[in-house]
């Protein structure tokens, strides 16, 4: 065990999946920079620069350690290491077998199907992601007060990729990530799907993400399944 490019301990599983993934894109020939959580940046083949696979091999590790059964792979191949060139994605499901895929222009799918997000506008009836997993708790709860108050249904399932696809097919409603804590190798992939079926994603003012595809790079973002539900959310947080 030793600690990834992102900082956190490295657990055997979490090499194996990237392992895999590398495998997979070596077993197609393809030339790629690797952006990877675990091991960091690297190329691969000929024309490296040709193509930029960012991932996360396992988001949710704590979750696979501990037996509960949510966690993901995350995948983004994108143009340029920057997130608005990501052009297709996936994040799987592992535990329960469920794939979210996205092209960019063509959709967003689960297993195949095409996925819509809520139309839920009001917070007490929304089913709301907020992760406050975070030791500068003090200073974050305040920001996020109004929102929590006003909200039933808060929850944190500990896999950020994996809920953020549940914003883009409608199993919730919101995912609220301000810690600047996320690595933008978490996000990456979950990104196109919620462009693409139509879910809203912006950073805690409302602007578009402007993220660099880095384990290094840490990204705050509000992501909501329209823009009613979106604009009043980023009305309640106080921002920085
Ligand atoms: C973690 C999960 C978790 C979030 C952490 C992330 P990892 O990803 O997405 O929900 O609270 O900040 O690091 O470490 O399991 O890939
Ligand atoms: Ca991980």
């Amino acid at each position: 065990m030793g600690f990834g490019a992102g900082g956190d301990r490295l657990e055997r599983v979490d090499l194996a999946a990237e392992k895999t993934i590398v495998d997979t894109f070596k077993k197609h020939s393809v030339s790629f920079t690797l952006i990877s959580e675990e091991s960091g940046i690297r190329g691969f083949g000929g024309k490296a620069e040709a193509c930029y696979v960012t991932t996360d091999p396992i988001d949710g590790s704590t979750n696979l350690m501990h037996g509960i059964p949510f966690y993901a792979t995350s995948i983004a191949v994108s143009t340029e290491p920057a997130l608005d060139t990501v052009h297709s994605s996936l994040v799987a499901d592992l535990f329960h077998g469920v794939t979210y895929v996205a092209e960019a222009e063509k959709g967003a799918f689960r297993d195949g199907a095409r996925i819509v997000p809520s139309e839920t506008v009001s917070l007490e009836e929304a089913v709301l992601g907020i992760d406050i997993n975070s030791y500068k708790i003090k200073s974050l709860v305040p920001r996020l007060n109004e929102v929590i108050v006003r909200t039933k249904h808060i929850r944190h399932l500990g896999a950020n990729a994996l809920e953020l696809c549940y914003v883009a097919d409608g199993t919730t409603d919101a995912f609220i990530d301000i810690r600047g804590k996320l690595r933008s190798t978490d996000m990456a992939g979950a990104w196109l799907i919620l462009q693409e079926a139509g879910a809203i994603m912006t950073d805690a003012n409302g602007k578009p993400l402007k993220v660099k595809l880095d384990p290094a790079e840490k990204v705050e973002f509000v992501a909501s399944g329209n823009a009613r539900l979106h604009r009043l959310l980023l009305d309640l947080i106080h921002v920085r």
